[in-house]
């Protein structure tokens, strides 16, 4: 095999970018856009080494295209593509889901090869023709369909929904026993090395990106593994990251793993919305990742196609219940609403959400009845009216966290009070400081008191702060975004702290009310503060129930320079 990088300089429009081809097996080519920059993927997902973009081409008697790419490479994809083959002689083109990163070229290659039949799960080929804007020939494939590319290339189509999209499909080659994953068992790094031979390298990211887009959907995980078990695989090519071969039980097993300690959760939200729908992938995403922070399971039910049986065993299982409004027009929708309202009891937690697609059913009279019942109102209805931002996202996450939170409560308080008497009484002799963070990403502004805070080294100086996993600010605090500890003096402690304890609905402004002023890395800067420091973070590392978050502490300055800090001396040890 001999691999191709070309680097193309000239092209800067987002950090450097390359792009790298590769033979991977017979008649197979492996198109690797490396975006060596990239920083973020969304809100939480801070990436530390960069990410790639794989495209596969598989020249059979005819030639299927495996996804495209991310659009800012459109001039290099292009350049490689056309060198390996002649897009008026290109038959397929199979997307394995429709996220933009992957299909950000898609209505192009429809413009220079209008002879494409495109290959997709249903709901892809509706959301392709709302992209696309004008006909192209299609073909629907679902779980177990093939299509036989001649010499030998006959593919097999494994649906995968919510991995990590809900159109997702793997696309299993019989003749070189590869399959194509796109999202599912990737990770975001960028590395010239085509293949997964250091595995020590990679693990950390692989993990991460499990948790970051995965985790939420361990049910639907475990589901596509047991379909992929009884195929003979060699390598899965994954759409993001280095392809899996030389240690490939291992990377499934692990996803596997996870995802069973995950579905183990006893506490179940069932969150219905209608796929495709409006923004509905986004924000159900979003809040499923809320919901997934305080360590509940998820089960993502898509109310257009979700048999009525499906939908009662569902509800009869989860403690809440958090639903995107459908069309009014979508008649399987409306029977599932019929019997999530006849299945529903008083001992759940309800949510409701809009999903933005200009017909939705009115959001207050489903409330009402979910009401009449005696379900709990786990977070005000969230009224989507825009297109979603970061913003929007955030507040969906902390509206997933909410009802995560209110639904652990109860167990929470049970842990609590099964600690030893001895044991709360000694734990309850460390003692600690009062400390503000806050923090900001993308125009999302955030805050926490905390008490576990130290100093963690001299040089470089660095601060651990330790934050339990459910808290909203959490996903501020992924590595390389910045912080400001703000030290609360014992003076003035009082009205900040109770300010910063209460609990703050979705979206709601923390600061309202509260004197502030921007330190240069971005963040707020409490007025009263004793102290600050302002802070990025460098590494994190997950310690059951709490990330510890380590910062390097970039500059600082004290208000009050004679005043004490605030002490937070604890009688007991089995809460903050
Ligand atoms: Fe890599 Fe779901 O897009």
């Amino acid at each position: 095999m001999v691999a191709v990088t070309t680097s193309f300089k000239d092209v800067k429009p987002q950090g450097r970018l390359t792009v790298q081809t590769i033979e991977i097996g017979a008649q197979t080519t492996a198109i690797r856009c490396l975006d060596w920059d990239r920083d973020r993927f969304d809100i939480e997902f801070g990436l530390r080494n960069g990410t790639t973009y794989n495209s596969f081409l598989i020249q059979g008697e005819k030639t299927a295209l495996i996804d495209t790419s991310h659009r800012k490479f459109q001039q290099l994809y292009w350049q490689k593509l056309t060198k390996l083959i002649d897009l008026s002689a290109l038959d397929y083109l199979i997307i394995s889901h429709t996220e933009p990163d992957h299909s950000g070229l898609v209505k192009e290659l429809l413009q220079l090869a209008p002879q494409v039949t495109v290959v997709a799960a249903k709901v892809a080929i509706q959301f392709l023709d709302d992209m696309v804007h004008h006909p192209f020939p299609s073909l629907i494939v679902k779980n177990g369909d093939r299509l036989d590319l001649g010499n030998g290339h006959e593919l097999e189509f494994v649906s995968a929904p919510n991995l990590h999209w809900p159109d997702t499909i793997f696309t299993y080659d019989r003749k070189t026993r590869i399959l194509f994953t796109c999202d599912a068992f990737g990770m975001h790094y960028c590395d010239d090395r085509v293949f997964d031979e250091e595995p020590d390298l990679i693990a950390a990211d692989f993990k991460y990106y499990y948790d970051c887009l995965m985790a939420a959907n361990a049910r639907s995980v475990l589901s596509a593994i047991k379909r992929i078990e009884k195929l003979d695989i060699a390598a899965i090519a994954t759409g993001h990251g280095p392809l899996l071969q030389h240690y490939l039980s291992d990377w499934v097993n692990r996803y596997q793993q996870w995802s069973q300690a995950q579905a183990k959760a006893e506490t179940l939200v069932a969150l219905f919305y209608c796929q495709g729908y409006g923004w509905s992938d986004q924000l159900a995403h979003a809040i499923a990742r809320g919901i997934h922070r305080s360590g509940v399971a998820v089960e993502l039910v898509n109310l257009s196609s979700a048999e009525l049986y499906e939908v009662k065993e569902v509800v009869n299982l989860a403690r809440g219940l958090v639903i995107g409004m459908p069309p009014q027009s979508n008649d399987n929708a409306r029977a599932a609403l019929s019997t999530i309202l006849a299945a529903a009891h008083h001992k759940q937690a309800i949510g409701l959400f809009e999903t933005g697609g200009g017909e939705d059913e009115p959001i207050y009279p489903l409330r009402n009845k979910f009401q009449e019942i005696g379900l709990c109102e786990a977070f005000p209805p969230l009224l989507i009216k825009e297109p979603p931002t970061l913003q929007t996202e955030q507040i969906c996450d902390e509206a997933g966290t909410d009802i995560g939170q209110l639904l652990t409560r109860e167990r929470t308080i049970k842990e609590i009070k099964a600690l030893d008497n001895d044991l709360e009484r000694a734990l309850g002799r460390l003692s600690n400081g009062l400390y503000i963070i806050t923090a900001q990403k993308a125009g999302v502004k955030s805050a926490m008191l905390a008490s576990w805070v130290m100093q963690a080294s001299m040089s470089p100086l660095g601060v651990a702060i330790a934050v339990a996993k459910d808290r909203a600010i959490e996903s501020l605090l992924q590595l390389g975004d910045r912080f400001v500890l703000n030290v609360l003096g014992e003076d003035n402690y009082q009205s900040l702290m109770k300010h910063f304890l209460k609990r703050f609905p979705p979206g709601a402004d923390r600061f309202a009310g509260i004197k502030t002023y921007c330190a240069s890395n971005g963040c707020p800067i409490l007025a009263d503060a004793l102290a600050y420091m302002e802070c990025q973070v460098t590494s994190r590392m997950e310690c059951s129930d709490h990330w510890i978050v380590y910062g390097s502490v970039q500059t600082g300055r004290v208000a009050k320079l004679h005043a004490l800090t605030a002490v937070h001396h604890r009688k007991v040890g089995n809460h903050y």
